[in-house]
């Protein structure tokens, strides 16, 4: 059986981009691989966030996963920090992973950039630098083949297969080499006002965003206020109408059907931003209500991440063992 494994940050509310792009995938996962889910809250403290909400935001994801579907029954849902394998591993794998290739990450010169023009170099901290090696560690700890992901985060795994290639040519085969799991569509859903940028947790205005639990009401005003275009065309065509074709991403990412042919069988915006709407809300109303429920009962939540985490221990301490070993350390 395969090994899956994949993280969300707790750094604000879950938005379709993460549905889309990753979750979707962990569902259908959970179902044919032995699948492991982290919220990797050790990644949220690389930048600045009340430890409060932190904490507060760390369980409304759990919350949200387990609306969205995840059983953990079928999957191992626990948090980051409450497994040490992780802080382990990546000590270790920041002896193999080099200055060079994690300079060369763009989040890394994107964050660090924006935070050094808004308050200068003492505000990049050293641990936005070495989030990708933290990052290569969550999913060589668990021996995982396969990460589901969306595209913005091709670029850490590519470094993740090259610090496991690397090892073993230094140490032997003992880090299984992952692969992406990126979804034909849906991989890099935009803001519905900038459609240049991504959908983010972090963006600047609620307003193109939308999040997993929010209203039908407010869903239904986003997509009504979502930037189009002036050609009086709906075409799939990104290059030349970014806003339209987002929209047609979103509802072809929810009801897997060609984005081109649902262009074609619409004439204006009015009619495909209402459909589209409609779509959305019957999807994400089940898991409003389903949030709802699980909200009143967040002892049952603590319950599922403490026995997540003793399964995550479990399998992964095994493998830090033997990087350990292989490594020298007695
Ligand atoms: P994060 O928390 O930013 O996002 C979680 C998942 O959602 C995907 N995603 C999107 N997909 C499509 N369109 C979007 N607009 C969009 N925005 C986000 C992300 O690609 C991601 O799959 N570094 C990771 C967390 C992480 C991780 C890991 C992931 C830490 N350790 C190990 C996989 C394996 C991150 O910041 O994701």
């Amino acid at each position: 059986m395969s090994i899956v494994f994949s993280g969300v940050r707790p750094t604000g509310q879950m938005h379709l981009g993460n549905y889309l792009g990753a979750f979707k995938n962990w569902v259908v996962n959970q179902e044919m691989a032995e699948s492991y889910y982290c919220i990797v809250d050790l990644h949220a403290l690389a930048e600045e966030v009340d430890p409060k909400v932190l904490k507060e935001r760390t369980i409304l994801t759990a919350v949200t996963l387990l609306s969205i579907g995840l059983d953990p029954e079928k999957c191992t849902l626990f948090v980051q920090s409450t497994v040490d394998s992780h802080v382990k591993m990546a000590w270790l794998l920041s002896c193999i992973g080099s200055f060079g290739e994690l300079s060369r990450m763009t989040q890394f010169k994107d964050k660090s950039q924006t935070n050094m023009l808004k308050k200068g170099e003492v505000s990049v901290k050293v641990a936005l630098f070495t989030y990708p090696i933290l990052m290569a560690a969550d999913i060589l700890a668990y021996g995982a083949d396969k990460v589901p992901v969306g595209d913005d985060q091709k670029q850490h795994l590519e470094l993740t297969r090259d610090i496991a290639v690397r090892f073993n040519g230094s140490y032997g085969d003992i880090l299984t080499v992952p692969d992406a799991l990126i979804p034909p569509k849906g991989s890099r859903i935009m803001d519905l006002l900038n459609p240049t940028v991504k959908m983010s947790k972090s963006a600047g205005s609620d307003a193109g965003v939308i999040y997993i639990l929010d209203e039908p009401k407010v869903i239904e005003k986003k997509i009504k206020s979502a930037v189009t275009d002036s050609l009086s065309s709906v075409n799939y065509d990104f290059v030349n109408q970014p806003g339209v074709s987002n929209l047609l991403e979103i509802f072809s990412a929810i009801t897997d059907e060609d984005p081109k042919i649902i262009a074609s069988q619409y004439q204006n915006y009015g009619s495909l931003k209402k459909d589209l709407a409609e779509v959305l809300i019957d999807r994400l109303s089940d898991i409003r209500q389903s949030a709802l429920e699980l909200n009143k009962n967040l002892d049952e939540i603590y319950k599922i991440l403490e026995i997540g985490k003793a399964k995550a221990y479990d399998h992964s301490s095994p493998i830090v063992k033997s990087v350990e070993d292989a490594m020298g350390l007695i």
